[in-house]
């Protein structure tokens, strides 16, 4: 789909040479898409850039005068026509319109130090016969509702991947998976990251009921561990798991996984990657990859690119969430997140190799062992993964026969001037007899 752009300020157009619009489906709690949008100022700086996840859950009155409600997500075919950069004496503008006659906006005002939304305008089109298939009046129906986003500091992206809702007029908006950043300087995005209350670490490492549960919810896998033998005989086996953006793949990675859960018990789980599936979000400045294992266990990578230095950028690890859910009622067992990661780190374009263990400590109650580790969240091509930058760990594999091979060189020569200055001595010994 080709984005159009028809700017609504009169003077600074807003210029679209690189808008990327990146929709790919994710078995999240409703089924969606995540937007991207990337919007460029007159000298294609960008200037604006969002990428979220939302869907809306809308009352209505039915033809035979009772109310219903219908679930809106995004569809495949959004535009985003009329985001408006902003400056001090503007309001910014993200719009994008989807589906049947659908269309959603906020605005964004600014002071010398923050921005903030401003309201946000959803119009649901009750024509679109696939939502609203026996709605009495038929037509756009608009709601205009003060957003309720804390004002965050200039410069700072906002992260929040936790859902937010607001609730106003027949409608309820959801949100998450959000990052943000309005009244962007120098086209840099994410030099400093301002996190939602509801994403903050110590609202997050909660650590629910017993392992009576997790071993009643599942017994083939989770097996309790012996308390004596802390680590089960094999190591997890390796997954490929990569993510799609239309049909070229965005994101590689191959690893074997090991949850240490140490509730009462310490339990080791191996993920099986025969069982598990992989969706999430690709992004120019991030990437989530969201590994479910079919045995209601959810784990989430998300990588950030840094700018540190324009030339030469390179993106890491930064978060991970892990979800354990039981298996038959679906109630949350462990629900663990630290976004304060900045492990896994290479320069952009390349990929992250470590074949050793290596241990993601997310909180005190759980560990993350990865094996055989390559990762490619960024920029990948021809569904290949770029050159790798190995961790120091794996140079150890390399240095170890080295070392080894020099001490045992070293051994062969003490053991040769031994046998020599031996002789010699024998020599010696007969000649003066
Ligand atoms: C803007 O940038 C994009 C990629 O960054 C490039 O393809 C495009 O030619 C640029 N446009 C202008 C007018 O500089
Ligand atoms: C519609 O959703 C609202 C809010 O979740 C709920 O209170 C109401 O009972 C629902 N109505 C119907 C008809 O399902
Ligand atoms: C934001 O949009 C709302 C609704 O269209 C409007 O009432 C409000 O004035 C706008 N805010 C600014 C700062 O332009
Ligand atoms: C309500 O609309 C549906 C779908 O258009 C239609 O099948 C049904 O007959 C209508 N009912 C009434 C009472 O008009
Ligand atoms: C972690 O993932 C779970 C399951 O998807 C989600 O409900 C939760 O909000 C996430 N937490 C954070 C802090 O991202
Ligand atoms: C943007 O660039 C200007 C000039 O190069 C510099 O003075 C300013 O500090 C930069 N702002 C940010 C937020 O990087
Ligand atoms: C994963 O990919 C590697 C390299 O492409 C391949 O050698 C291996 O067989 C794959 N493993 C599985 C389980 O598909
Ligand atoms: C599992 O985690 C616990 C607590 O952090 C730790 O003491 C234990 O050594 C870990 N086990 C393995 C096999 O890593
Ligand atoms: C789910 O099942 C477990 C045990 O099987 C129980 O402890 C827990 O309370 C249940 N949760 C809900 C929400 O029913």
């Amino acid at each position: 789909m080709e984005p159009r752009w028809s700017p609504r300020g009169p003077l600074r157009l807003p210029r679209c040479s690189a808008c990327l619009l990146l929709l790919l489906g994710t078995a999240g709690f409703f089924q969606s898409y995540a937007v991207e949008v990337d919007v460029k100022d007159a000298s294609n700086a960008t200037c604006l850039y969002a990428q979220w996840m939302m869907s809306f859950l809308i009352k209505y009155e039915t033809n035979s005068s009772d109310y219903k409600n219908a679930t809106l997500s995004l569809s495949s075919n959004v535009t985003h026509d009329g985001s408006i950069c902003g400056n001090d004496t503007q309001a910014a503008l993200l719009a994008v319109q989807f589906g049947e006659g659908h269309s959603w906006s906020v605005n964004f005002t600014k002071t010398n130090e923050t921005y903030q939304a401003d309201f946000i305008t959803f119009t649901y089109n009750t024509n679109d016969t696939a939502v609203f298939p026996d709605a009495k009046r038929k037509g756009p129906i608009t709601i205009v509702v003060k957003d309720t986003m804390h004002p965050v500091q200039l410069n700072n992206v906002f992260v929040c991947h936790n859902t937010d809702s607001i609730e106003a007029e027949n409608v309820t908006q959801f949100f998450w998976n959000l990052t943000l950043q309005a009244f962007v300087q120098n086209g840099t995005i994410g030099e400093k990251e301002s996190r939602c209350d509801a994403d903050t670490p110590t609202s997050a490492p909660t650590v629910l009921p017993t392992d009576a549960n997790i071993t009643t919810a599942s017994t083939t896998t989770l097996s309790p561990a012996p308390t004596t033998v802390p680590k089960p005989v094999e190591n997890p086996d390796t997954g490929n798991y990569s993510l799609k953006s239309g049909n070229k793949t965005c994101l590689l990675a191959t690893v074997g996984l090991q949850l240490n859960v140490s509730q009462d018990k310490p339990l080791l789980i191996n993920i099986n990657p025969k069982t598990t599936s992989a969706d999430g979000t690709c992004g120019n400045t991030a990437a989530t990859l969201r590994l479910n294992d079919g045995n209601s266990r959810f784990i989430d990578f998300t990588f950030v690119v840094k700018n540190a230095s324009a030339n030469v950028r390179r993106f890491y690890l930064k978060e991970v969430n892990v979800t354990l859910l039981n298996h038959i009622n679906g109630s949350v067992i462990l629900s663990a997140d630290n976004n304060n990661f900045s492990k896994w780190d290479a320069s952009l374009g390349s990929s992250y190799m470590c074949r050793k263990e290596q241990t993601l400590e997310i909180n005190e109650g759980l560990q993350i062992h990865t094996f055989n580790l390559r990762i490619q969240p960024f920029l990948v091509k021809e569904n290949k993964f770029s050159t790798a930058q190995e961790c120091s760990l794996d140079d150890d594999t390399i240095l170890i026969p080295i070392v080894v091979g020099a001490a045992l060189a070293g051994l062969i020569v003490i053991i040769v001037i031994a046998y020599i200055i031996g002789r010699r001595k024998s020599y010696a010994g007969y000649q003066t007899l």
